[in-house]
């Protein structure tokens, strides 16, 4: 039986994968930093990413034939950046698939393809792309999956986002401005297991097929998140971030068995 590391297994994404991998027979080793999920059938490590020691350690003990990095920390340039050439580093001369981000990039009205080079505005973004650097110079055979929005069945950040502001929890708006194409987290852990099997190399972006803005998602989602869409307020995000971005999935269509389904695919 192969061994699957997965870095941040106890998170939203992470969780998923972990899920999928022992139902697909992985011998399935996880990594968490604050909290165990349970997810039966996983050997759970703590795990800090920036501990470049304790990452290697780690993977020397599991010796995985494939790692699986989902763990991140939005504000943190230590943890995105360093973390992730940490386990780039240890993870050489294994199956390494890396989770990046549509956030790498600026907006624009042409969707981005794999060989468009990031251009970030935020702090995260930039993380996410000095990730990407480290591990092409590192590790150039591992996959660098570029994702947009992971949505769930109304578990997932955002939805609770778009039900806390319905139902007055929260304040503020749904941005008009910023289109994504978020997929759902079972395509996109699906997709990352196919990627854990084959040898591809590279940027891959995986994503779903409709572009829409936090707003649009909302209306569009309101249903399925049993909410009032008049309740949705839209309007300008109050700080700079990127535009529009959608990702070119052409390529991952064309490797990959997994169906992406877009957001009025899983809003119907
Ligand atoms: N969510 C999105 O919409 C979205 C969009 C584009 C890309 N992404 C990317 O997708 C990936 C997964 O996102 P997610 O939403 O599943 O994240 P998440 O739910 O916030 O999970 C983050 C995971 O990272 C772990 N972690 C935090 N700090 C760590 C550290 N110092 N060392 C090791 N592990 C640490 C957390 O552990 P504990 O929970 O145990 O503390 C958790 O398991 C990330 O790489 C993110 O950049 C996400």
């Amino acid at each position: 039986m192969d061994t699957l590391l997965i870095t941040g297994a106890s998170g939203f994404l992470g969780a998923e994968v972990a899920r999928r991998a022992v139902a697909a027979g992985w011998r399935v080793v996880g990594t968490y930093q604050s909290r165990v999920p349970e997810i039966g059938g996983v050997t759970w490590h703590r795990l800090d990413v920036t501990d470049r020691v304790a990452v290697a350690a780690l993977v020397e003990d599991a010796d995985p034939s494939a790692v699986v990095h989902t763990a991140f920390a939005r504000n943190s340039w230590s943890v995105n950046a360093d973390g992730a050439a940490n386990v780039a580093l240890a993870s050489v001369g294994r199956r390494l698939v890396h989770v990046s981000s549509d956030a790498v990039f600026a907006g624009r009205t042409a969707p981005y393809t794999e060989q468009d080079t990031p251009e970030p505005i935020t702090s995260y973004g930039g993380s996410k792309a000095a990730a990407e650097t480290a591990i092409h110079a590192v590790h150039p055979d591992a996959v660098i999956v570029r994702n947009s929005l992971i949505l769930g069945d109304g578990d997932s950040a955002h939805e609770k986002i778009i039900r806390d502001l319905a139902e007055g929890r929260r304040d503020g708006v749904l941005f008009t401005e910023e289109l994504r194409c978020p997929i759902h987290v079972a395509d996109l852990a699906s997709a990352l297991l196919e990627l854990a099997g084959n040898d591809h190399a590279g940027v891959l972006n995986v994503a779903g097929p409709d572009a829409v803005s936090r707003y649009e998602l909302g209306v569009l989602f309101a249903a399925r998140l049993g909410i009032d869409p008049d309740r949705l307020r839209g309007g300008p995000a109050p700080f700079a971030c990127p535009g529009e971005i959608r990702l070119d999935t052409s390529l991952a269509l064309d490797l990959l068995h997994t169906r992406l389904r877009g957001v009025r695919e899983l809003a119907a």
